[in-house]
């Protein structure tokens, strides 16, 4: 019987490789930093969320430490069983102070902060609305909903508005993205605001790629545009910027206690470690006192973007630290990938089903840590690739 299986798992594993989409992971020796160790070749890391260079900063290992002598590596439990420690609900209040929100809540993931909140939000009889590019985690979270998904052209408002318009549902959610994680463009948010209070729908905000990049004080797109009161959901991720793990969703208390009661992705998995709450709270301080990372990360994002454009790289026009090289083909994709780690650039293909079929593209990402000699290294890498494109 188990050859019968394991020569099913073979047949699929040979058609993922035939499609050009193998997938594998790659070994990383020492910290998370602008240069690492890849499979044994020393790299520049342009393919990290780690936008403010945190993960690896000394005071987000020494806060970990410390919680990790005073509470232990783990929780214990889920939260609502034993594990609902004050370093957590601290957490809470802080990242609810961050977001300008009456309460938020930790949950162990991204994916799980989206599947929990959407599924609470919306089931049967009920209706969500999802732009074409959102995250794969607000998808699945979509789907086991139960509710109707209507999926809108991206980034457009005036689709968004049509399906509202023909889709009546007791309760009605819109749920987008801030920054598309993998095009690195905005979402219209101002104008989805807007037309989900006239069609009477909440308003669910994805800021995993904008927490602690976006905002005057780094709370994220949301913050930036003013926009706090017209949003019911505000999600962010603590695993990006903020250099740890873990994700929270903002909003109003009742919104919170809601989540608490009914959040199968909160209420049945276990708490976030006490370390890695107290490198988030690290990671806050650095946010609050350290304005010009932001301000260095947008510098560096600019100046690469344009060297890459110019060496005549087709890249999406946009602004932030997520820059799509677009590369057509998912085997195209991955020799560029394959060739930029020969010359000591480490950045990843993304291919389908992660993007739609036919823009395969290295997603390149910067840091607010990269140096001018890193920009120049990553330039003379993509210059030898165009040379043999
Ligand atoms: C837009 C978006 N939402 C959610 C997530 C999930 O966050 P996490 O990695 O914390 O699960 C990610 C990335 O992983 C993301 O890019």
């Amino acid at each position: 019987m188990a050859s019968t299986f394991e020569q099913a798992f073979a047949d699929e594993l040979a058609q993922v490789r035939a499609a050009g989409l193998w997938r594998e992971l790659r070994r990383i020796e020492g910290p998370v930093d602008t240069w690492v160790n890849v499979d044994g070749i020393r790299a520049l890391v342009l393919c990290s969320n780690n936008y403010l260079g945190l993960a690896n900063h000394p005071a987000l290992a020494a806060a970990a430490a410390r919680a990790a002598v005073a509470y232990g590596g783990g929780a214990g439990a889920s939260r609502l069983i034993s594990g609902s420690l004050a370093i957590h609900r601290d957490l809470e209040a802080r990242l609810a102070r961050f977001k300008h929100a009456e309460a938020a809540l930790l949950f162990p993931s991204g994916y799980h902060a989206n599947v929990g909140a959407i599924t609470t939000l919306v089931g049967r009889g009920d209706a969500v609305f999802s732009d074409q590019l959102n995250h794969a985690s607000i998808i699945d979270g979509c789907r086991l909903s139960g509710a109707a998904v209507h999926v809108y052209a991206h980034a457009d408002p005036a689709a968004l508005d049509a399906l509202l318009a023909r889709a009546p549902a007791r309760r009605r959610l819109v749920v987008t993205d801030s920054v598309f994680s993998m095009d690195g463009d905005h979402a219209p948010l101002a104008a989805i605001c807007r037309i989900a209070a006239a069609r009477g729908a909440m308003v669910m905000v994805d800021e995993a790629h904008a927490t602690g990049v976006d905002g005057p004080s780094g709370a994220g797109l949301v913050e930036a545009l003013g926009l706090g009161g017209a949003v019911t959901v505000q999600m962010g991720t603590l695993g990006k910027a903020l250099g740890a793990a873990g994700a929270f969703v903002a909003g109003s208390r009742n919104l919170v206690d809601l989540l608490v009661n009914r959040a199968r992705s909160f209420i049945y998995t276990t708490a976030l470690p006490p370390p890695v709450a107290a490198a988030v709270d690290a990671a806050l301080d650095i946010v609050a006192r350290e304005p010009e990372r932001r301000a260095r990360l947008a510098q560096v994002a600019t100046t690469l973007r344009a060297r890459l454009s110019a060496l005549g790289f087709t890249i999406p026009s946009g602004a932030g630290p997520i820059i799509p090289v677009m590369a057509g083909t998912s085997e195209r994709a991955l020799a560029w990938s394959r060739r930029l780690l020969e010359r000591g650039v480490f950045v990843q293909a993304i291919r389908p089903p992660t993007v739609p079929e036919g823009t395969a593209r290295l997603r390149v990402t910067v840091m607010a840590t990269h140096s001018d000699a890193d920009l120049a290294h990553a330039a003379a890498a993509f210059a030898a690739l165009r040379d043999r494109a």
